[in-house]
């Protein structure tokens, strides 16, 4: 029996490049999965965090992952992640589940144990997944590869703005700083780190807003996917 050829598009990029927001619209106007792996990570580091265990601490963390799951699923179209069958979407924005994501995600440990959720749903179902290491790691095979950034400048501006909305006093240098620190960390970790695949056409959003961002990425995953 020959198995169904599902289509894969990966966004990859620095935080606060606008994927997940890109990546969600374009998922609806192509009838696309949208996948976003960051919550998986957020998920392990949420767990971490809910055990007591240092989120840096590798061997704790890697003694912690054979007694949990992480699955995900979705409701109204929207995807949810679940932690040993809870559903725990609604816990891992807080900034601390943000630092404890970015902590257990530097892991092979990690990295290995979410590998195959991320790589089966693409096997599945047609997708736009967004990450750090899709193009270049989970589907290497992808039919398009997309590296979105924008400068940390931009990004932090942006980034201000969301932070302010939600009522988070934060000055734009912090958001800047904070913003080059993750940067330095998702680039220059060894296992994975952040960076566009040979194949990658890169995308920088400076200057244009989200439709327009949203109208160019479609643009080009269609004609990649004609061509
Ligand atoms: O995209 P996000 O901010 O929700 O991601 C949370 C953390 O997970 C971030 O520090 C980077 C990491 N991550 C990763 O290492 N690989 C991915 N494919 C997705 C996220």
């Amino acid at each position: 029996m020959s198995e169904k050829k599902t289509v894969a598009v990966a966004i990859d990029g620095p935080s606060g490049a606008g994927k997940s927001t890109v990546a969600r619209i374009l998922a609806k106007e192509l009838g696309f999965l949208y996948v976003d792996t960051g919550a998986l990570y957020r998920t392990v580091g949420y767990a971490a965090l809910q055990e007591n265990i240092d989120p840096h601490d590798t061997e704790a963390v890697g003694s912690l992952l054979p007694n949990i799951t992480v699955t995900m699923g979705y409701v109204d179209g929207e995807q949810r992640v679940f932690l040993n069958g809870k559903d725990v979407s609604d816990f891992i924005r807080t900034p601390e589940v943000s630092m404890a994501a970015s902590a257990v995600s530097a892991l092979p440990e990690v990295r290995k144990f979410l590998f195959n959720l991320q790589q089966d749903t693409a096997h599945r179902e047609n997708v736009i997944m967004d990450g750090r290491d899709i193009g270049t790691v989970v589907l290497p095979f992808a039919d398009v590869k997309i590296f979105l950034t924008a400068s940390a400048e931009e990004r932090a501006r942006r980034r201000l703005l969301e932070l302010v909305e939600k009522g988070t006093e934060v000055t734009y240098e912090e958001v800047l700083e904070d913003m080059k620190v993750r940067d330095y960390n998702d680039s220059h970790r060894a296992t994975a780190p952040l960076k566009p695949a040979d194949d990658a056409q890169l995308v920088n959003t400076d200057g244009i807003d989200l439709q327009q961002s949203v109208e160019l990425l479609k643009n080009l995953i269609l004609s990649s996917l004609k061509g």
